[in-house]
């Protein structure tokens, strides 16, 4: 009767013992899951919070919308020891031209047929009402804008002078797209504030836009333009954009949204 009974309890005891270390290592396994997705989840919840800081933000650059680090200018509007770009800035589809976005200094594409024809019909309109518009300055190359502004800091200082006169590579009328206007045979009104008060100057001021020109520096806003009031220098951006610049009585610094 023993003899018959002992592989029987031994039977039971291996049984038991297998039942219970399969029941170990089974909770074992299940512990390690569990504290593998207690992080995963710790990482999902810390990433949005990194994600939410603005500080942390990328800002959003296309070729179209350059974003530039914020630029500490000079008490004359440049900034410092900043080279010439191999590419000039183009933002909303508009080129830009002033003393934050240079040229280059090989960009050299003439005058814009385009702004032209425009020009054109506008002293056509112009003429019907008694105004005899002449542009006495159009394109000019990064040469000639050199000679122009060592010229007039030779005469006036550097610093009077880049109230007025671009310096080489951030003139606008290196982009062909500008123009500086007055009447014919009243040279004397030429390059002066006096032209914009004149007949020929407020009729200009007034109907530009629908030629798609806007005056480029207008009263009071040297602080953004970068140059002070300019009655007759004009640059062409188009009929819808022109009459959206003058709506709003905005500059294009403020329309392209860099100032
Ligand atoms: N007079 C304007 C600012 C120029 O020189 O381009
Ligand atoms: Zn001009």
């Amino acid at each position: 009767m023993k003899k018959k009974r002992l592989p029987l309890i031994l039977g039971a005891v291996i049984s038991v013992a297998l039942i219970v270390s399969i029941f170990v290592v089974y909770n074992y396994k299940n512990k390690q899951v569990s504290n593998a997705s207690d992080e995963e989840q710790q990482q999902q919840t810390a990433e949005p919070t990194k994600k939410d800081s603005p500080a942390k933000e990328e800002p959003k650059k296309t070729a179209d919308n350059p974003v530039k680090p914020e630029q500490k200018t000079d008490a004359n509007g440049y900034v410092p020891n900043q080279t010439l770009p191999t590419e000039p800035t183009y933002i909303k589809g508009i080129l830009l031209a002033n003393k934050i976005y240079p040229l280059p200094s090989t960009f050299a594409p003439e005058e814009n047929p385009e702004a032209r024809q425009a020009l054109n019909k506008m002293f056509a309109a112009a003429k019907q009402q008694g105004f005899d518009l002449v542009a006495f300055s159009g394109y000019r190359s990064f040469d000639y804008q050199t000679t122009l502004y060592n010229n007039y800091a030779k005469r006036d200082g550097q610093a009077a002078a880049d109230r007025y006169s671009a310096r080489p590579g951030y003139s606008e009328h290196q982009t062909g797209l500008a123009f500086d206007i007055g009447e014919r045979g009243k040279d004397k009104l030429w390059l002066t504030e006096e032209f914009g008060e004149t007949p020929a100057g407020q009729w200009l001021f007034t109907h530009a836009q629908d030629y798609g020109f806007i005056l480029r520096f207008p009263k009071n806003k040297e602080d953004i333009t970068g140059y002070m009031y300019e009655s007759w220098h004009y640059r062409y951006v188009g009929v819808d954009i022109a009459k959206d610049i003058k709506k709003q009585n905005i500059t294009l610094e403020e329309y392209l949204g860099v100032k």
